[in-house]
């Protein structure tokens, strides 16, 4: 390695840590996602071509490493504190009334208030500005190493900013919350359902079970986020409040709630809270109350902590949003992969100002556990954006009316058998033509995580099922326009744009095609990750669940339910159906074009392929060659001898690529 790429390596590294800061941290990029994507793959390239430059600190490394065989263990130095409770102002005069009484004098106190954000604390280790470890609280004094996970954070730095004006210490230990905002609780909740996997019930509980994969590509995926509050220790930092300590923590690059106030008397604290209050349902993610900081270090180390909690800070809870009623009956719905769900219809109840009317029940554990039964009295609850839940019985309210739930036997739909798989709480109906899992797949291949097709929603999709029109997805394509406009509320323009919309779809590509049938197991990543491995639909089918598991990132489980799906019975015949129909499945989807976009340069001599072999690999996936060197080109590949050509890419600072890399590029995208 040559001291200039060393040098451009660098400087790639610190763009894209101080770009990274301004997209993710700060809310005001400078530069657009392309120009970042066109850094980030010169840094990517450099790295291919020398892997001995790569630093566990490089913004590369946040797209997850190698998976891990278990966490290790962490020790946190300075124990991880829990807080003390107050749920009412009256609390909150206590609260200062017993730090006077500690101070023995009539000190004025004032405070710094904070949301108390709802996921999961974590601790960061800086060594010389790097991260070094990362670990979760666990129980206060070891917690779980999850280093690898906590880098895939884009708000947690993996180098601290340095700004020259103020000293950062040998090593600085960072405490904060890791969250998932509440749209990523949404979308990946979705997508679970979509892969009929069960569902995280809080975005708490789903930011936890992201973080504790072994797999950091996992954790990856999912959008967490990281707000710093605080330091386990202010040794060698130079700041005499939590205000200034949450000012020093931005200035080093941490993104720190904008939601935190100096309050200078308990009253101002009072006026936060009901602000907050108002405020916390129009937030992206949850908070459960408000944490109350004694501003100054020096009293906050004269007040101390007990074994538990510190006694200068506590969390002002926000109230339960609960309410009371009464569960009317309970329905068992079928959904799509033939999971039946026990449904609560609910006597309707506000709920902090949504009419609650229905609940789900989860599953049959989730009912015994909480001794639910029909017609009790329940505590509904609604948090945020979350589902509303049933919380418990009422059993003061119990009349011995009460009758127990029964799951049924078999389907409520087709009567068809129903299980329950191994360490699984669903029970499902096993049945593939049950009417309600058909319905289901219909409404899922027409919608928007299926081939979208524009004007059949729902509601049109279960008309025309029970009109007789569709059976299965084949028949959407042999629907003609006087069919539909003899239905109740079609007329020849309605019906028109739907058989045009239904044309539109007719060659989708194999990604769209595998996502839309709605395998178990089988959302839209694992769609993609199987198109990118296949010529055509054909070759998928013929193959074997082991092929299946050599692709990274699907397992057996993911494998033996695609596998029993394509080789059934039911899907053969719909194949031919779909032929015949005229649906033809394009293996040259989007991702068949990766380097879209990407102009290539050749110079020197390659050992592996010809230069003609090489132009025509990288037009096959989608990219561009040309014979000079300009700004616009994203790559130039340096085979043997390379001569004037380099020396302007590399004073252009373009990506650079050896012969090996390259075909290493070309492997990968090929999927090979
Ligand atoms: S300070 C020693 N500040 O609340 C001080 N904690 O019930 C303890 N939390 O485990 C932490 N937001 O996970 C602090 N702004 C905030 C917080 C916060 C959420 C969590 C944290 C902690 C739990 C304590």
């Amino acid at each position: 390695m040559t001291s200039d790429v060393k040098k451009r390596i660098e400087e790639l590294r610190q763009q894209l840590h101080a770009h990274g800061h301004r997209y993710y941290v700060l809310d005001d990029p400078v530069i657009s996602d392309g120009e970042y994507d066109r850094l980030f793959q010169e840094l990517l390239h450099l790295e291919a071509q020398y892997p001995e430059s790569i630093t566990a600190d490089s913004p590369t490394q946040r797209v997850g490493g190698k998976p891990l065989k278990g966490f290790k263990t962490a020790e946190h130095i300075y124990p991880m504190l829990s807080l003390d409770n107050i749920f009412s102002r009256q609390g909150l005069l206590d609260f200062e009334e017993k730090l006077k009484r500690y101070l023995k004098g009539d000190t004025v106190l004032e405070y710094i208030t904070e949301p108390k954000l709802d996921g999961l604390a974590v601790e960061l280790v800086y060594e010389n500005d790097r991260l070094v470890t990362g670990s979760t609280r666990g129980n206060g004094l070891i917690g779980e190493d999850v280093t690898e996970q906590l880098k895939t954070v884009p708000t947690i730095p993996l180098r601290l900013l340095a700004t020259g004006e103020v000293a950062i210490p040998r090593q600085l230990i960072v405490r904060g919350e890791v969250f998932l905002p509440k749209k990523g609780f949404k979308q990946l909740n979705q997508r679970r359902k979509e892969e009929g996997l069960s569902l995280f019930a809080n975005p708490r509980n789903a930011a936890a079970g992201s973080l504790r994969q072994l797999d950091p590509k996992v954790t990856a995926q999912r959008p967490l986020r990281f707000y710093a509050y605080s330091v386990a220790t202010t040794e060698g930092v130079r700041c005499d409040t939590q205000f200034d300590l949450l000012a020093y923590l931005r200035s080093l690059g941490f993104a720190v709630s904008p939601l935190v106030c100096h309050c200078k008397s308990v009253d101002d604290v009072g006026g936060q809270f009901d602000l907050l209050v108002r405020k916390r349902h129009g937030l992206d993610y949850e908070i459960d109350g408000m944490v109350v900081k004694v501003n100054r270090f020096s009293l906050q180390q004269r007040f101390g902590n007990t074994a538990r909690a510190p006694r200068w800070a506590v969390a002002w809870k926000f109230p339960a949003v609960q309410a009371s009623t009464i569960i009317e009956r309970v329905e068992f719905q079928v959904g799509r992969t033939g999971v039946v769900t026990p449904v609560a219809h609910l006597q309707p109840v506000e709920v902090d100002g949504a009419i609650v009317r229905r609940a789900t029940l989860h599953n049959r554990d989730e009912v015994n556990k909480k001794d639910l039964r029909l017609h009790d009295t329940v505590l509904v609850q609604r948090a945020g954006d979350v589902i509303p839940e049933v919380v418990k019985a009422v059993v003061e309210n119990r009349t011995g009316k009460e009758e127990a739930i029964v799951f049924p036997e078999r389907c409520p739909e087709c009567d068809g058998q129903l299980e329950q798989g191994v360490g699984e709480a669903a029970i499902r109906c096993t049945n593939l033509l049950c009417p309600a899992q058909k319905i289901q797949r219909l409404i899922y291949f027409a919608g928007k995580s299926g081939l979208d097709i524009e004007g059949l929603g729902k509601k049109h999709v279960e008309q025309l099922y029970s009109a007789g029109l569709i059976e299965d997805i084949a028949d959407f394509f042999l629907l003609k326009k006087d069919q539909l406009i003899l239905l109740d509320g079609w007329g020849e323009k309605s019906a028109q744009g739907v058989i045009q919309s239904i044309d539109k779809v007719k060659a989708p590509p194999l990604n769209t095609f595998i996502r839309a049938l709605g395998i178990r197991y089988v959302g839209e990543v694992t769609a993609e990750l199987i198109a990118g491995h296949y010529e055509s639909l054909d070759e998928l089918v013929q193959s074997k669940a082991s092929e299946l598991m050599a692709i990274e990132g699907i397992g057996p489980q993911v494998a033996e339910s695609l596998v029993t799906f394509l080789r059934s019975e039911p899907f053969a015949k719909l194949l031919i159906k779909l032929d015949q129909a005229g649906v033809v499945v394009q293996s040259a989807g989007k991702s068949a074009r990766p380097l879209d976009g990407r102009i290539f340069v050749f110079t020197g001599s390659l050992n592996h392929m010809t230069r003609n072999e090489a132009k025509q690999l990288v037009k096959s996936l989608g990219g561009k060659v040309v014979s000079s060197i300009s700004g616009k080109v994203t790559d130039v590949v340096a085979g043997e001898r390379a001569g004037g050509k380099l020396e302007k890419a590399q004073k252009l600072g373009l990506g650079l690529l050896a012969e090996e890399a390259f075909v290493g590029l070309i492997r990968n995208l090929q999927g090979r």
